[in-house]
């Protein structure tokens, strides 16, 4: 078969970039190897992301770019993959000329059957989503990697509808993988090296898998739940450091929490994502659970893990926000003290509950100031939460060299928390690698990292979080 070479290019979302890892293997099978630069490819595709109005606005500029490249390679093909490609088809294939396919996130196994028509000179698409697809057994070609920490994707879909949120019509109907190819995709990663995995889902405490499905023997009332999962997956693989995202407040048992504290190789850190700190809000988006009801989740992971972090995801400007519900949001953000947010001004999505109820009313003046308030505030809080760190011996797994300055390393705590540290240690010196595990003393911090000195000796292979 004459290999063909494929660029990847991956925006948005942890679950896009492994969804490119899955689409990377099945293109594997086709002949295909993955190159690093748009220049050097036969085909050319965006895994894109729809989840604000922005995030589209980059990728249609993006598209834009690609065409230039089609000027001087005649035979080039671009690919629109993910979640623009289920909500925008249409536009895609009309108003960007450039555009041979269009394929939506459950139907990366036709990727050849559509190149082969893309090879014919026809346009393809595929956008059907599904109540069954969780390329569960497809092993991902891992692109951009390290080597040490690898993403292992548990579910697909959202059945929650959140009020603002598109991803319920990108990505369609919640369903979750076997739990016995999670289990053994970890163990492979092990064996190939890697020192940590995050195991990826739009909400991962709605995972349940029945044996059953696959198992005529097995018991038809057997369940496996999340917290099942993570422990199966600590248990199967006690020296790989294991890590989640994204939990929902309303779904987050304490059973899950119970098996955290019991497994040390499961980090120290939660995202949370709270949305909004104003009950009003929290109702229209939809979100399942009050102001209260949030603040007794975070008093119960600190209950089970005083150690852990928090981290949470808000919203600046919903519909209908007033300025007494923004002063909740920050009075909130005040109380449970977050290591870090991710923060936003709320963007309206064609089709989600709030574009077809709610009037987008806030005007994008306001949003700005609150969402620049909100920035603020948490930027005092991470500050605080850091500077805790410092004095204390940090167990930090090493990912890479500090992208400021080579004579640094960089690296992760527990916590999540990045860590730099001299790259080079001891008498003699001896240079750090990816993948060791080393204990820093922290000397210092700012609000987004903390700086330390190795502590000998150095782990080679992967140790407990
Ligand atoms: N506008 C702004 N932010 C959004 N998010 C999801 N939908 C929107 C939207 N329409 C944010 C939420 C979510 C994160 C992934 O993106 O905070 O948790
Ligand atoms: Fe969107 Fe809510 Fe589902 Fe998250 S839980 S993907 S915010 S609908």
């Amino acid at each position: 078969m004459q290999q063909k070479k494929v660029y990847i290019e991956s925006y948005g979302c942890q679950m896009n970039v492994n969804d490119s890892e899955v689409v990377a293997s099945i293109l594997a099978q086709d002949g295909y190897t993955p190159v690093t630069t748009a220049e050097e490819a036969d085909l050319v595709l965006l895994n894109t992301c729809s989840i604000r109005e922005k995030a589209e606005q980059t990728v249609l500029n993006r598209i834009d770019q690609v065409n230039s490249l089609k000027n001087r390679n005649k035979e080039l093909k671009v690919g629109v993959l993910g979640c623009m490609a289920e909500r925008m088809r249409g536009e895609l294939l009309e108003q960007k000329k450039v555009v041979d396919l269009v394929v939506g996130p459950d139907a990366y196994r036709t990727l050849p059957d559509l190149l082969q028509q893309v090879g014919g000179g026809q346009k393809a698409v595929n956008v059907l989503l599904s109540r069954e697809e969780t390329y569960g057994e497809i092993v991902p070609v891992r692109l951009n990697s390290n080597g040490v920490t690898a993403f292992v994707t548990i579910m697909r879909g959202c059945d929650n509808m959140c009020a603002f949120c598109v991803v319920p019509f990108t990505r369609g109907r919640e369903r979750s993988r076997d739990a016995a190819s999670i289990v053994e995709e970890c163990t492979q990663l092990v064996r190939d090296g890697y020192k940590e995995v995050t195991l990826l889902g739009q909400n991962v405490d709605s995972y349940k898998w029945r044996p059953v499905k696959v198992d005529p023997t097995a018991d038809p009332d057997a369940v496996v739940d999340f917290a099942d999962l993570l422990d199966l997956v600590a248990r199967a693989c006690p020296t790989l450091r294991i890590r989640y995202s994204t939990s929902h407040p309303k779904d987050m048992t304490d059973k899950v929490l119970q098996v955290m504290a019991s497994h040390p190789n499961i980090c120290r850190y939660i995202h949370l994502p709270v949305q909004s700190g104003s009950d009003p809000v929290l109702k229209r988006m939809n979100r399942g659970y009050d102001r209260a009801w949030y603040l007794e989740r975070v008093a119960a992971i600190r209950r089970y893990m005083p150690d852990c972090a928090i981290s949470t995801d808000i919203i600046a400007g919903f519909c209908g926000e007033t300025d007494e519900d923004h002063r909740q949001t920050l009075e909130l953000i005040d109380a449970v003290g977050y290591d870090m947010a991710y923060m936003f001004k709320y963007s309206e999505r064609p089709k989600t509950l709030a574009a077809r109820k709610y009037p987008d009313d806030v005007p994008e003046e306001v949003k700005g100031r609150r969402l620049q308030e909100i920035i603020d505030r948490q930027k005092l809080r991470s500050t605080e939460r850091m500077a805790g760190y410092v004095g204390q011996v940090q167990e930090v797994l090493i990912e890479g060299v500090s992208k400021r300055s080579d004579a640094h390393m960089f690296g992760r705590n527990s916590q999540n928390a990045v860590v730099i540290v001299p790259r080079w240690v001891g008498e003699p010196a001896r240079e750090l690698r990816p993948g060791d595990m080393v204990h820093a003393r922290i000397t210092s911090s700012t609000s987004g990292s903390l700086q330390g000195q190795v502590v000998e000796p150095i782990h080679e292979t992967g140790a407990t979080a």
